[in-house]
C-alpha cells in the first residue's frame, strides 16, 4: 500500500543553509499492517508525515500509495479519504474561530458526502469512546485542553474510516486512561483492516503498539525488525536500556552514557558513529546499507556485514 524509496528532503533556511531533515528513508507498509515508527527528536518524523499528507512536495526519492506516486496525485479529496494525518500539535489542526461541531463535522460532508445532521449524529454517538460529552462540540480549540483537542482530533480522521492513519506522536499530551483510550478505539479500526504508522520516541509504547517497529536516526532508517525482540542497532539498544534504566533506577541515579545528539553531514560515515559504543575504525570510511539479517529484518550497521543473506 505504501512504498518509500530513497526519500530525501532538505528545508532551506533563509540565510540559504541547508538542513538535511530526510536522507535516503525507505520502507514499505503493506495494506492492513501497522508500524511503530520510533526515533528521537529531530529525526525527521513529522517531516516524513508532510510528505505523506501532500503538505511538502519538493523531495527527491519516490513515495507511492496504491502503486500511484504521491506526486502525481490529482484527486486531493480521494486522497484524504484514504490517509488521514493526526497532526503532533493539536492547535495547528484546528482553526481557533471554528466551533468544533464544525471542525468534527467537515470531513465527514466533505470526504464522505454526508448530510450535516448525520454527520452531527455520528460524531455525538462515538463521542463517549474518547471520554468526551457532547457539549464540547459547542466550544473552541482555546477552550479545550491540548488532551481533549487530541483525542477529538483523533476521533475525527478515524471517522472518515481511512486506509492508513498517521499518527503523529499523539500521546505526548495525553495522562495514561487516555492514552488507552485512545490506543482502544484506534485497535478496534485496526480489526477492520485500517493499517497505522505510529510515531513516537516512546520505544516501550512503540512496543506495545506493533510487533513491527522502524527505527529511525538523523533522516535514515537504521533498523526494520518485524518482531520488536529481536532489535539489534547499538542504536536501538540504546533506546531500550535507556528505558530499562528508567523503569528501574530511580530518577536521580539515572545518568545516560551516551554523548548528546549532533548533526553529521558527512555522508561516508556511519550516521550513529558519534555516540556508538561498537565503533569500529571502518565505521569512518563508510555509510552502511542496511544489511537484510532475514526476510524480516534489515539492520544498518557494519557488525551486520557478514551476516546479511
Ligand atoms: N520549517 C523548518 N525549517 C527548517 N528546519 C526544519 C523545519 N522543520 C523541521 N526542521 C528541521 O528538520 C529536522 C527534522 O525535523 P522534524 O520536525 O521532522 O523532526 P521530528 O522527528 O518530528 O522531531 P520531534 O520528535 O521533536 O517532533 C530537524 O533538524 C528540524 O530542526
Ligand atoms: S556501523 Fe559502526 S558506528 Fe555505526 S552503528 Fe554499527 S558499529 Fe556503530
Ligand atoms: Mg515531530
Amino acid at each position: 500500500m505504501l512504498q518509500i524509496n530513497e526519500l530525501k528532503f532538505n528545508y532551506r533556511q533563509d540565510d540559504g543553509k541547508e538542513i538535511r531533515a530526510l536522507r535516503g528513508l525507505s520502507f514499505s507498509l503493506p495494506e492492513g499492517e501497522s508500524a511503530s515508527l520510533v526515533g528521537e527528536s529531530g529525526c525527521g518524523k513529522t517531516t516524513l508525515c508532510n510528505i505523506l499528507n501532500l503538505t511538502l512536495g519538493d523531495y527527491s526519492g519516490s513515495v507511492l500509495f496504491d502503486g500511484t506516486k504521491l506526486k502525481d496525485i490529482g484527486n486531493t479529496k480521494n486522497y484524504y479519504s484514504k490517509v488521514q494525518y493526526i497532526f503532533q500539535d493539536p492547535k495547528s489542526a484546528v482553526s481557533p474561530y471554528q466551533k468544533l461541531a464544525y471542525f468534527m463535522n467537515a470531513p465527514l460532508i466533505n470526504l464522505k458526502g454526508m448530510h450535516k445532521v448525520k454527520a452531527l449524529n455520528l460524531v455525538m454517538e462515538k463521542l463517549p469512546d474518547i471520554g468526551l460529552l457532547p457539549d464540547v462540540l459547542d466550544k473552541r480549540s482555546n477552550e479545550v485542553s491540548l488532551g481533549q483537542l487530541q483525542r477529538l482530533c483523533l476521533l475525527k480522521s478515524l471517522l472518515v474510516s481511512p486506509k492508513l492513519l498517521l499518527c503523529d506522536e499523539i500521546t505526548a499530551s495525553l495522562d495514561e486512561r487516555s492514552i488507552k483510550d485512545c490506543l482502544t478505539i484506534i485497535n478496534e479500526y485496526r480489526k477492520k483492516g485500517m493499517s497505522v504508522l505510529f510515531i513516537t520516541h516512546d520505544i516501550d509504547l512503540a512496543k506495545s503498539f506493533s510487533k513491527r517497529i522502524i527505527v529511525m536516526f538523523k533522516g535514515t532508517i537504521l533498523e526494520d525488525a518485524k518482531d520488536e525482540s529481536s532489535l539489534v542497532h547499538p542504536y536501538s539498544q540504546e533506546l531500550l536500556n535507556a528505558s530499562a534504566a528508567l523503569k528501574g533506577i530511580q530518577a536521580q541515579d539515572f545518568a545516560p552514557k551516551s554523548a548528546p545528539s549532533c548533526p553529521i553531514t558527512v555522508d561516508s560515515i556511519c550516521p550513529y558513529y558519534k555516540r556508538c559504543n561498537d565503533k569500529t575504525a571502518d565505521c569512518l570510511n563508510e555509510f552502511p546499507k542496511l544489511f537484510k539479517l532475514s526476510g524480516n529484518h534489515c539492520v544498518r550497521c557494519l557488525k551486520f556485514k557478514n551476516a546479511e543473506i
